[in-house]
């Protein structure tokens, strides 16, 4: 099977390499929408495709112009994806009609419990019952592709696929249309911006790629069944964590784009995922993939996602993993859903019993119950006398047989990957591994499935074990596994991992948006692979567990299906206000949710971890109008190229600022930025009433230091069901400008209603004062 995936990329690359000498790249190509539109008299060409080639056959010399074409869009995005040398570049951006440029780019990938830990139980009152599961919703998961075998996309139970389905099956290796069923309506594959830009990649790969919707790296099988997997009772990673999994949405459909290959995920492959979910009808897309914060124009899934936003459908992404730096928030346009990522109260505890009889913390996965000789105690090697360079880290190659054979290795977390280590400390002839938190990753928790018996410690602990290692001539060490643990650490939490605000791009809108949990979550796994994902393990396993914001965001995508499934009505905008005010600020103790020591931050957190059963009847909401996001970006001063490229649309920011006078955004929280020479700053909002005819809403403020606040009205009486009423804010700053570039503080806004005093619609406040 290998062999052929080989042979099929080798013969597609060889002959591109053959026919052009010059080294091509690939550029996505945005186009003026055509000026006649499309009916057969009214264009010289008899379809999009044709007009896209004619760009094509304009600039490239060559006779073979349609083979440089890799993706024609429609629906995401006006124009197409194509291969250029640097001379075709130069004569095709002069062409009439072509509004954009930019060169492809690359990203990457950044719950048998975490259901029940949201609050959603099967119980007759919750919001699982009262949103049907999520019935009649289409989640579009982009990503790896996914191992349909998996006991999570049977479709027992299931309704019929909806009659607004237009997508297929699409059949590739190992996968045809019986792979599909009510569970899993849709899968496709998207792979030729991959394929040309990196050749080598595919062949010189140890592990299986799939050309086909099949997920040969397990990650999107993890996500899609987290957003919407079916249940499955007495599952677990090894025995540990057992219980019944379930996505977020089991009632929900789910339809798969695979557009993360081996060497990661293309932008003209992922815009042709997007260009192709919006016609084929899905409700939900969800993106767990990512790079750097990048300017809205030039940022590709913000791009093809305004037009999903537009077509009605909800995109929630993943915020990134680069945290706790400040600024690391991606995918932070203010039409998307950006997720960052919590811990569960779960807990997988391996003490390490030191031969000095001091205990340290850890947490494993190994399944310690099954293999009792693993808990003996073996001697500890950290960093070997004649180990090669890399030897803390445990590199391949780096460690000295004779020096660990049968010891028990200490490894130092970062540069490699964590289940890797473990591969080489195995192959290196060691017994047990102990994982050590570096200053980077503090005390962060992550559990994985090793090949042999292991454990993660902190970063204290990390420094308490290696200062008894320097203490003696004998240093040793035993691991106690203890199985799985629920409900005695304190969460939800922000992970230490998860990406920060404020947004780079554009600070005026809060993000990330919410956390939705993201730490140690159990999903679904392709049967083929064993639970580390490495190609040498050779146990097989329905589920593992993940990390990452990649883990959050399918959360955030089943939850956003519960809402849908609720309100079929709601606009994305809608969808989301719902999520961000309705989000708990407290953990399951009562108090505030922590980042690390302190209480965690609007820019850690946004407006706090999701909460389905609330959101599902959030009393009121702050509505957008895809139009808004074009005045919104002309308050930014965004010139009118630029939101053409963004929106499609032909803005003339001087009139729409002129008819929207004191615009402001209306999003669902809140950030005011005091620039040199500001005190002052008014905002408005609108807020509809999706709750009872004649509620009132009063009111209250948490002003941020150094800020006086004031809101007119401060009691909102709705007389109708969907009656709009707006509230004015003012923000004064009392702060004189510091020394400091930057400072920041935060608040919130919250509307009581009156009535049941149990609605709350609170919007997180975040001030920013800056120098220049
Ligand atoms: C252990 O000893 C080495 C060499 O003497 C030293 O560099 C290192 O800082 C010590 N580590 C701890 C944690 O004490
Ligand atoms: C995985 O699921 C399949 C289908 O439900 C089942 O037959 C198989 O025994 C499971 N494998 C493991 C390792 O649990
Ligand atoms: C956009 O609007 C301006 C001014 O109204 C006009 O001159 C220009 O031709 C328009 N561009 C397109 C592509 O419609």
């Amino acid at each position: 099977m290998e062999a052929k995936v080989v042979t099929f990329l080798h013969v597609l690359f060889s002959c591109l390499l053959c026919l052009h000498a010059k080294p091509l790249q690939t550029y996505i190509v945005q186009l003026h929408p055509h000026p006649h539109g499309f009916t057969p008299t009214s264009s010289a060409f008899p379809s999009k495709f044709h007009w896209h080639l004619s760009f094509l056959e304009q600039s490239v010399s060559a006779d073979d112009s349609s083979t440089r074409l890799l993706y024609s869009y429609t629906s995401a995005m006006e124009g197409f994806a194509a291969q250029l040398s640097d001379s075709e570049l130069e004569l095709l951006k002069k062409l009439p009609g072509v509004v954009a440029v930019r060169p492809d780019t690359r990203l990457q990938l950044h719950t048998t419990y975490s259901y029940k830990f949201m609050g959603l139980t099967p119980a007759r009152e919750d919001a699982w019952y009262q949103s049907g599961f999520g019935h009649g919703t289409i989640i579009g998961v982009l990503d790896t592709g996914v191992w349909p075998e998996s006991p999570s996309f049977k479709d027992r139970g299931m309704p019929p696929v909806p009659g607004k389905w237009k997508g297929i099956c699409q059949q590739g290796q190992d996968f045809d249309s019986s792979n599909c069923n009510r569970k899993l309506i849709g899968a496709r594959f998207f792979t030729k911006g991959h394929t040309v830009a990196s050749p080598s990649s595919s062949p010189a790969n140890t592990i299986q790629e799939y050309a086909s919707p099949r997920d040969s790296h397990g990650h999107g099988t993890h996500t899609s069944s987290t957003a919407g997997g079916a249940s499955v009772p007495r599952a677990s990673v090894l025995g540990n964590g057992g219980g019944v999994a379930r996505g977020m949405a089991p009632g929900a459909h789910i339809a798969v784009y695979k557009v993360c290959w081996t060497n990661g995920c293309y932008s003209s492959d992922i815009l042709a995922a997007m260009d192709t979910a919006i016609r084929d009808g899905v409700d939900i897309l969800s993106l767990s993939i990512g790079g750097f914060p990048l300017p809205l124009f030039a940022d590709s899934i913000a791009i093809g996602s305004f037009r999903a936003v537009e077509h009605g459908i909800s995109v929630v992404c993943a915020a990134g993993n680069s945290g706790p730096l400040q600024y690391s928030v991606a995918n932070e346009a203010p039409w998307i859903a950006t997720i960052g990522a919590s811990t569960l109260d779960r807990e997988f505890p391996a003490i390490v019993q030191l031969g000095n009889g001091e205990y340290l913390s850890g947490e494993s996965m190994f399944p310690g119950n099954e293999f009792p000789s693993t808990t003996k105690e073996f001697e500890l090697v950290y960093a070997p006398a004649g180990g090669k360079k890399g030897s803390e880290f445990c590199f391949a190659g780096s460690l000295p047989k004779v020096k660990i054979q049968g010891k028990m290795v200490v490894c130092d977390r970062g540069v490699n990957g964590r289940a890797e280590k473990g591969q080489v400390v195995k192959q290196s002839g060691g017994a047990a591994m102990i994982l050590a938190n570096t200053a980077i990753n503090m005390e962060e928790d992550s559990v994985d499935v090793h090949v042999l018996p292991a454990t993660l410690v902190g970063f204290t602990e990390s420094l308490r074990l290696k200062a008894y290692i320097n203490s003696t001539r004998n240093p040793r060490a035993r691991i106690v596994f203890s199985g799985t643990v629920i409900g005695k650490s304190r969460a939800p939490a922000v992970a230490q991992f998860s990406a920060r605000g404020p947004s780079f791009t554009n600070p005026s809108v809060l993000k990330p948006d919410v956390i939705a949990p993201g730490v140690n979550i159990i999903a679904a796994w392709p049967q083929n692979l064993g639970p580390t994902g490495l190609p040498e393990d050779s146990r097989r396993v329905n589920f593992t567990v993940m990390s990452g914001t990649s883990m959050a965001c399918p959360h955030a995508s089943g939850i956003a299906a519960l809402i849908r499934s609720a309100h079929p009505k709601w606009s994305p905008a809608a969808v989301k206000s719902a999520m961000l005010t309705t989000a708990d600020v407290t953990d399951h103790s009562g108090n505030p949710i922590m980042d690390g020591d302190k209480p965690a931050g609007v820019f850690a957190m946004g407006a706090g971890h999701v909460n389905p059963q609330r959101a599902i009847y959030p009393g009121l909401i702050y509505d957008i109008r895809p139009e808004d996001y074009v005045t919104h970006l002309c308050t930014l001063g965004y010139t009118r190229s630029e939101i053409f490229t963004i929106t499609h649309r032909n803005a003339s920011c001087s009139e729409l600022l002129k008819m929207n006078k004191g615009f402001s955004l209306n999003y669902p929280s809140i950030s005011v930025i005091f620039r040199q020479g500001t005190r002052r700053k008014m905002m408005m909002r609108k807020i509809t009433n999706v709750g009872r005819p004649n509620s009132i809403y009063s009111v209250e403020v948490k002003a941020p230091e150094g800020v006086k606040v004031r809101v007119k009205p401060t009691k909102l009486h709705f007389k109708q069901r969907n009656q709009v009423l707006s509230y004015r804010v003012w923000f004064i700053s009392r702060k004189r400008m510091t020394r400091e570039k930057l400072s920041f503080a935060e608040g919130h806004l919250t509307w009581i209603n009156s009535q049941n005093h149990l609605t709350r619609v609170r919007s997180p406040i975040s001030v920013t004062w800056k120098r220049k």
